[in-house]
C-alpha cells in the first residue's frame, strides 16, 4: 500500500521509550525520565526576546527558502571565528533542524544502490535517512573498551566502488565520543581520492567538555572542500529544539540543489525562528557556557554513581549529554537477556525510563540522557543501582 522506500525504515526508539514513560506518568507513577534528546534549559532570554520582537514587527511572512541573508552571514562569521574557515552565505542554507540538513544531503547525493558508510553506535536517524532515499547504510562498529573511537582504517576498509558518502557524527549521540582530527584526516584523504562525499554531523559541536582539538571543519576544508557537507544546529547549543533551526554548509552548487529541494518541499524555516537564531548565533554566548558547565557537573555525578556498581561499565562521554553504559554483565539467558528487556523491566519496576541500546545498534547498552535536573539524576541513579543489585547481587559482587 505504501511506497517501497518505507519498507525497511524504523520509527524512533527514543520516542517510543519517551511515550512509555509518559503513559506511566499519566497513570500516576513518579517516573524518572532519562530519554530526553534535548536540553532541559529554557531558550536564553535574549533569544526569546528576538523571537517576540520579530512577531511584533510583523516579520511573519515567507523568507527566501535558504533563509535570511543576515543569519546566513552570521553563521559564516561563527565558523570563521571558531574554526578559521572562510565561507560565503551562498554556501549556507537554513534548515528545520540539523535533521533536515542531513536529509537534504541524503536526497541530493544518494541514489538507490549507493552505499553510505557511518559508524555505530549511531543516532538512528542517520541510517534511517539513508534507507529513506533507498541507499544502503554500511556500518563500522566502534567499541566501548576503546572509548568508542572511530578508526580510520576501519572506515577506509569499508569503502567499495559503490560508496557514495561517509557520514561522521562528532560529538556522537549516543556515545558522547569525539572523532579526532588525526582520525578524520586520512578518511577525508581516502574520500578525496575516490570522489566520495563526507557529511559531518556537528549538531553537538558546542557541547564538548574539555579543551581538546576538534577542528573537523578545517580538516575537511583543507582537503576536500568541494565534496563536504556540514550539518549544524541551534537546537542543542542554544536550547532551541522546538524552534527548529539548523543549517547546512556545502559547496555552492550543492547548496543550490538543497535550495531546490527545500523550495519544493518546506520552503524557508519559520521567519520568527530565523530572527531568534540570529540573536543566538551573534549575541552573547554566556548561556552556552553556563549550560555546558552544568552538563559537565551532571555528567561527572551520574557517571560516578553508576560506575560505582561493579557490573556497570561506562566510558566517560567527552561531549553531548548522554551516558552510554554497558550493562551486559547484568543480563543473563535465564532472566533479562537483552538490554531492551532490561529497559522495560527497569521502567516497570523502578519507573525509570531509559533508551535501550538496540535502537542505536548497540545491544547490551543503555542510553541515559543527563539533560535533566540533579535531583532526578540522583533519584534515577539510586533506582537503577537498586534494580541492578536485585538482578545479580552475587555475580556482581555487591555487598548486601
Ligand atoms: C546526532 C544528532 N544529529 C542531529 C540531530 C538533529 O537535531 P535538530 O534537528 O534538532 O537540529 C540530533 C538530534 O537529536 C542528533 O542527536
Amino acid at each position: 500500500m505504501f511506497a517501497q522506500r518505507l519498507a525497511n525504515v524504523a520509527g524512533s526508539a527514543t520516542l517510543k521509550a519517551a511515550a512509555e514513560a509518559e503513559r506511566l506518568r499519566r497513570a500516576g507513577f513518579n517516573v524518572v525520565d532519562f530519554t530526553a534528546g534535548e536540553p532541559d534549559f529554557p531558550t536564553p532570554h535574549h533569544v526569546k526576546a528576538a523571537g517576540k520582537a520579530a512577531i511584533d514587527a510583523n516579520f511573519t511572512r515567507y523568507t527566501a527558502a535558504a533563509g535570511i541573508p543576515e543569519l546566513r552571514e552570521a553563521i559564516c562569521t561563527w565558523y570563521k571565528v571558531h574554526y578559521g574557515i572562510d565561507l560565503t552565505p551562498a554556501e549556507v542554507l537554513l534548515t528545520a533542524g540539523g535533521k533536515q540538513a542531513l536529509f537534504n544531503a541524503a536526497l541530493a547525493l544518494f541514489d538507490p544502490g549507493d552505499e553510505v558508510i557511518t559508524h555505530a553506535p549511531y543516532w538512528p536517524t542517520i541510517p534511517e535517512q539513508i534507507k529513506l532515499v533507498s541507499a544502503t547504510p554500511v556500518i563500522v562498529q566502534t567499541r566501548s573498551d576503546e572509548g568508542f573511537a572511530v578508526h580510520a582504517e576501519a572506515v577506509i576498509g569499508a569503502i567499495t566502488p559503490r560508496t557514495k558518502g561517509i557520514i561522521i557524527n562528532s560529538p556522537c549521540n549516543p556515545t558522547g565520543a569525539l572523532v579526532d582530527e588525526a582520525t578524520l584526516a586520512p578518511i577525508v584523504e581516502a574520500a578525496a581520492k575516490r570522489g566520495i562525499w563526507i557529511v559531518l554531523d556537528l549538531c553537538y559541536e558546542q557541547l564538548i567538555y574539555d579543551e581538546v582539538p576538534h577542528n573537523l571543519p578545517k580538516v575537511l576544508f583543507d582537503r576536500h572542500r568541494d565534496r563536504t557537507v556540514i550539518a549544524g544546529s541551534a537546537s542543542k547549543s542554544y536550547a532551541m529544539t522546538g524552534w527548529r533551526c539548523g543549517w547546512s554548509i556545502a559547496p555552492k552548487p550543492l547548496t543550490s540543489a538543497f535550495n531546490t529541494i527545500q523550495g519544493q518541499t518546506t520552503s524557508n524555516i519559520t521567519s520568527i525562528t530565523q530572527k531568534a537564531a540570529l540573536a543566538a548565533v551573534s549575541g552573547p554566548q554566556d548561556a552556552v557556557h553556563v549550560m555546558l558547565a552544568e552538563y559537565r557537573t551532571r555528567r561527572d555525578a551520574i557517571h560516578g554513581w553508576l560506575t560505582a556498581h561493579p557490573a556497570i561499565k561506562c566510558v566517560k562521554p567527552k561531549g553531548a549529554f548522554y551516558l552510554f553504559p554497558d550493562i551486559s554483565a547484568l543480563l543473563s539467558s535465564d532472566g533479562l537477556s537483552t538490554s531492551a528487556d532490561f529497559a522495560q523491566a527497569l521502567l516497570e519496576q523502578e519507573h525509570v525510563a531509559v533508551t535501550a541500546g538496540e535502537g542505536f545498534d548497540a545491544p547490551g547498552y543503555l542510553r541515559i540522557s543527563y539533560a535533566t535536573s540533579m535531583e532526578q539524576l540522583r533519584e534515577g541513579a539510586t533506582r537503577i543501582l537498586r534494580f541492578a543489585e536485585s538482578l545479580r547481587p552475587a555475580k556482581a559482587g555487591v555487598a548486601r
